[in-house]
C-alpha cells in the first residue's frame, strides 16, 4: 500500500486518481443532462479544498456556465455575538440564477448549511449541491445533497485538494489516516 507521512501522521492510499476521475465524470454527466436547459448556471466552488476538483470537473461541463470561488471566513464581530461567518469573494449577481455549490467534501454539513443560508440572502432561483466526497455517517445537515461523487467512511482523508493542517493538497490520490 502506498503511504505518505504528513506532520506526525501516516496515511495510506484509499482512492486512487483514476477512481477519482471516474467519479467526477459521473458527476459531470449527471449535471450535464440535468442542467443543460438552465439559463447560464453558476458554479460556486468553496476554497480552499475544492480547487483541484473544480478544475477537473468544470472542464467536463458542456453548457455555457460561470464559475466563481468563495470562502467562508470566520471573523470576530464587534458585537458580543462573537464569531460570525462571512462570505468572501462573491462578486457575481446570483439573483434569479441556478447556483451549484462545488464542495470537495461534506462531513458534518455545518459548513454547507451556513453557506446555503448566506447564499439564500441573494435570492437565487435554486441552490444545488455537488460534492466529490460525502461522509454519510458524519452528516448532521438537513439539506439534500443533489450530486455525490462517492460516499466514504467516517475517516480523515487527505489529498486531491484536501489537507491535514495545510499539507497534502498536492497529492494526486486520496489517502486515509492510518489508525495505530
Ligand atoms: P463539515 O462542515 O463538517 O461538513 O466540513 C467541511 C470542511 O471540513 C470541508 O470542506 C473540508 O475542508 C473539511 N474536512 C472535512 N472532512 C475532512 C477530511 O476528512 N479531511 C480533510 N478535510 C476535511
Ligand atoms: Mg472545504
Amino acid at each position: 500500500m502506498k503511504r505518505v507521512k504528513l506532520w506526525d501522521k501516516e496515511f495510506e492510499i484509499s482512492y486512487p486518481a483514476d477512481e477519482i476521475k471516474d467519479s467526477i465524470e459521473r458527476l459531470a454527466n449527471a449535471i450535464n443532462s440535468d442542467l443543460a436547459n438552465e439559463e447560464k448556471p453558476i458554479f460556486i466552488s468553496i476554497l480552499n479544498g475544492s480547487f483541484i476538483f473544480t478544475a477537473d470537473f468544470i472542464r467536463l461541463i458542456n453548457f455555457p456556465c460561470e464559475v466563481s470561488f468563495i470562502k467562508l471566513a470566520s471573523y470576530q464581530g464587534t458585537q458580543t455575538t462573537g464569531k460570525v461567518e462571512q462570505l468572501i469573494g462573491l462578486t457575481e449577481n446570483i439573483e434569479g440564477r441556478t447556483v451549484i455549490i462545488l464542495e470537495d467534501i461534506v462531513d458534518t454539513g455545518i459548513t454547507l448549511g451556513k453557506l446555503i443560508d448566506r447564499l439564500q440572502q441573494y435570492k437565487p432561483k435554486a441552490i444545488k449541491v455537488a460534492t466529490l466526497l460525502f461522509k454519510p455517517d458524519a452528516y448532521k445537515g438537513s439539506v439534500a445533497i443533489d450530486y455525490i461523487g462517492k460516499a466514504i467512511p467516517n475517516d480523515f482523508i487527505v489529498g486531491y485538494g484536501l489537507d491535514y493542517d495545510g499539507l497534502g493538497r498536492n497529492l494526486p490520490d486520496i489517502y486515509t489516516l492510518v489508525k495505530h
